[in-house]
């Protein structure tokens, strides 16, 4: 980290998350569309994810979560002086999500959306981290939140299987003598093509570049940020990677020779959720006390741009 002990310390002090109720199996989506349970589950590790009703906007899903997590650091909307949403799939080109979310909590925060695709939440924490340390802001809602159900071609079978919607949410403080957060985010020099969507979708992309770069990617973002951090195995609780394809993560841990155990996995359950996938995973770890007060984590995104980002924290 910057420094072990650092006067300006930033911890989560409250995770939180939410998905629609609306369950689409494989099975589900098999019966429209040229695809299988098996080859879906063996290809990716899903095996369902939740859509939201239309009705339903990405700032809605963020709200929940947010209240969760509001809600679990046992503060009010007030006690919050700044909002940060990152999301893809944005409401409307404006106002942000994020002016949404602050005017449906009922807060007077300033409030922007970041937009990384499934970097955004990593790249928002990184942000709101250094916000923090500057002494400008103390408690920040951190918000992942993308409704790409909005954005799919449901007929694309090569896309149709991977996304889900729903949002996540942490609650980011100072805390002078907690560990430093550290970050680090970064790009490649192409690949913008690889994985795009227009503003209304529909998204298109090169699975097997996107299936590469993020083994690559993700080897090189942990061995850099552990090596820069000397942190050992031992001293992370958990890694929580973008929920992006389970082979994508196996490959990268094989390569890395870390066992799957040090991996939080949930895309069995919610698909690839982009924004929202590494808070609802976060949320989820903290819910089944994976992890717990005093815990370094170690959260890492990559996807569309191509863009990637990996954080350190502390869990407050
Ligand atoms: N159901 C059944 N068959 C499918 C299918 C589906 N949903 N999608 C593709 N196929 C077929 C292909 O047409 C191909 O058939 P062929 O051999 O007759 O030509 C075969 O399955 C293999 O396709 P391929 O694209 O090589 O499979 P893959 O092992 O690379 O897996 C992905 C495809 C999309 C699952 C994988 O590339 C991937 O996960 N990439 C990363 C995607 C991602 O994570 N995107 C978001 C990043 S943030």
């Amino acid at each position: 980290m910057q420094s072990a002990l650092n006067p300006n310390g930033v911890t989560i002090t409250g995770t939180g998350f939410y998905v629609p109720t609306s369950l689409l199996t494989n099975l589900d989506l098999a019966a429209s569309l040229d695809t299988s349970d098996e080859w879906i589950s063996q290809r990716t590790g899903i095996r369902q994810r939740y859509i939201a009703e239309t009705s339903t906007e990405t700032s809605d899903l963020a709200v929940m979560a947010a209240t969760d997590a509001l809600h679990r650091a046992q503060l009010s909307p007030e006690d919050v002086d700044l909002i940060v949403v990152a999301t893809s799939t944005p409401d409307y080109a404006f106002p942000s999500t994020a002016m949404l979310v602050k005017q449906k909590l009922g807060s007077r925060a300033p409030a922007f959306d970041l937009s990384a695709a499934c970097s955004g939440f990593v790249y928002a924490l990184s942000i709101s981290s250094d916000l923090i340390k500057s002494g400008a802001y103390h408690n920040v809602l951190v918000i992942g939140a993308d409704k790409f159900s909005k954005i799919m071609d449901w007929q694309d079978r090569n896309t149709a299987v991977l996304f889900g919607d729903g949002a996540g949410a942490v609650v980011l403080q100072s805390r002078p003598g907690a560990s430093s957060s550290f970050s680090l985010l970064g790009s490649e020099e192409r690949g913008a093509d690889t994985l795009i969507s227009p503003v209304t979708g529909p998204i298109t992309m090169h699975g097997r570049e996107v299936f590469k770069f993020g083994v690559r990617i993700l080897e090189s973002m942990l061995t850099k940020v552990m090596g820069e951090l000397e942190l050992s195995l031992e001293d992370i609780a958990l890694i929580i990677p973008h929920q992006a394809n389970v082979r994508i993560i196996e490959h990268a841990a094989d390569k890395m020779n870390i066992p799957m155990d040090k991996f939080f996995m949930n895309i069995e359950t919610y698909g690839n959720t982009s924004a929202a996938s590494i808070p609802i995973a976060l949320a989820e770890a903290v819910e089944q006390q994976r992890i717990q007060a005093g815990d370094i984590v170690v959260l890492a995104g990559f996807g569309a741009g191509l863009a990637w980002g990996v954080q350190v924290i502390q869990l407050g």
